[in-house]
């Protein structure tokens, strides 16, 4: 049997930052509110013209580069988003093949919000188990600063721009592969987070639509409180069912919602603060992006070690959750 290997990991941050003092000048919020509240203290805002596939384009450079791999050995991409270049086609990822000189390779989305990451290392590891494919690129990418309304506080505060990218392949050796995703989903809190507009469920003539139309609404409260329990129930769950301790956890890599969030699933788990990855304070809530840009950023600054246990965790809009206990595989 084939296990998935989690190979190599990039991202790509756009270099526009916008922080809570100038977000504080634009609706009425202040930067003791808001970090207090999140542990937000800037995030990162792509350029006019720079789409989400520019970004993952870039974070896919890194990882393919950092696998060891050609790029002609990839047989899929698959790109979480909600803020694809192009609402319903063509998908984001198959722009990114295009721009990555790639032709004749399978290339998908799928939407699961926050979660998004986690679902799409869920799909790469079961085509891979069953021999379909061999090495998939995964990317999680937003150009959220296009679907955000900077007049309401309450989401405005929350999210920015960026891309992850890892390569998933196919592997022998039982000791690299990835241990096990759980996902989830309840379409009963659907309208907890959402862009309520420019779909078939749209209350509005198309044609009639405004820009605005698109921009995400949320409950923000009520969100967090499902977010921290179905979180931690899930986490634990995964953690015992694989018989593992959380000290065993290397890394925790929670998806960069809000500082509490990630307190209080790092507190029901008892893990200490040097196991927990935090992004959270300098990109904010970047969806799909956040995990990959996390565990990039661990990486980066030497602190990603071969064979070392990462568990992912996320939640998001749809609801969706999700988590992933993956040791890190780089090729020799
Ligand atoms: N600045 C100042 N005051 C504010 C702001 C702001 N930016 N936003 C809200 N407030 C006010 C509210 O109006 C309210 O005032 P009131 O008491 O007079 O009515 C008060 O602050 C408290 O509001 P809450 O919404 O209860 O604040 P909360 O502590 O819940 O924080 C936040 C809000 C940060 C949005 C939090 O609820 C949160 O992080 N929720 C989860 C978000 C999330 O994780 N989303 C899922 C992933 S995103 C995805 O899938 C794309």
């Amino acid at each position: 049997m084939a296990y998935a290997a989690f190979r190599s990991i990039g991202a790509y941050a756009p270099t526009d930052i916008l922080t809570n003092e100038e977000l504080s000048k634009m609706v009425d919020t202040t930067d003791e509110w808001i970090t207090k509240r999140t542990g937000i203290k800037e995030r990162r805002i792509a350029a006019k013209d720079e789409t989400t596939s520019d970004m993952g384009v870039e974070a896919a450079k890194k990882a393919i580069q950092r696998s060891g791999l050609a790029k002609e050995d990839l047989d899929m991409i698959i790109c979480a988003t909600i803020s694809p270049d192009y609402f319903c086609m063509p998908s984001t990822a198959t722009i990114i093949s295009n721009k990555l000189g790639l032709r004749n390779i399978t290339a998908f989305d799928i939407s699961a919000a926050c979660t998004g990451f986690v679902y799409i290392l869920s799909i790469a590891k079961a085509l891979i188990e069953s021999g379909m494919k061999k090495n998939i690129l995964i990317i999680g990418a937003e150009k959220l600063s296009a679907i955000t309304d900077y007049s309401d506080r309450g989401t405005c505060i929350l999210f920015g721009d960026g891309a992850g990218a890892a390569i998933i392949s196919a592997t022998d050796n039982k000791d690299e592969a990835i241990i096990d995703i759980h996902t989830g989903a309840d379409g009963e809190y659907a309208d907890l987070l959402m862009t309520p507009n420019g779909g078939s469920g749209s209350i509005h003539d198309s044609l009639d639509q405004e820009a605005s139309s698109c921009f995400m609404q949320m409950k923000g409260n009520e969100t967090f409180k499902v977010a921290v329990r179905t979180l931690t129930k899930d986490v634990v769950e995964n953690l015992k069912e694989n018989n593992i301790e959380s000290e065993a956890i290397n890394h925790f890599v929670p998806h960069q919602a809000n500082y509490r969030i990630i307190k209080a699933v790092g507190d029901a788990l008892k893990l200490k603060e040097e196991q927990v990855v935090l992004t959270v304070a300098k990109y904010g809530n970047t969806s799909g992006a956040s995990i990959p840009m996390a565990i990039n950023d661990i990486y980066e600054q030497g602190k990603l070690k071969s064979g070392e246990l990462m568990l992912l965790d996320a939640f998001g809009g749809g609801l969706t959750w999700g988590s992933a206990l993956v040791p890190f595989s780089p090729l020799k």
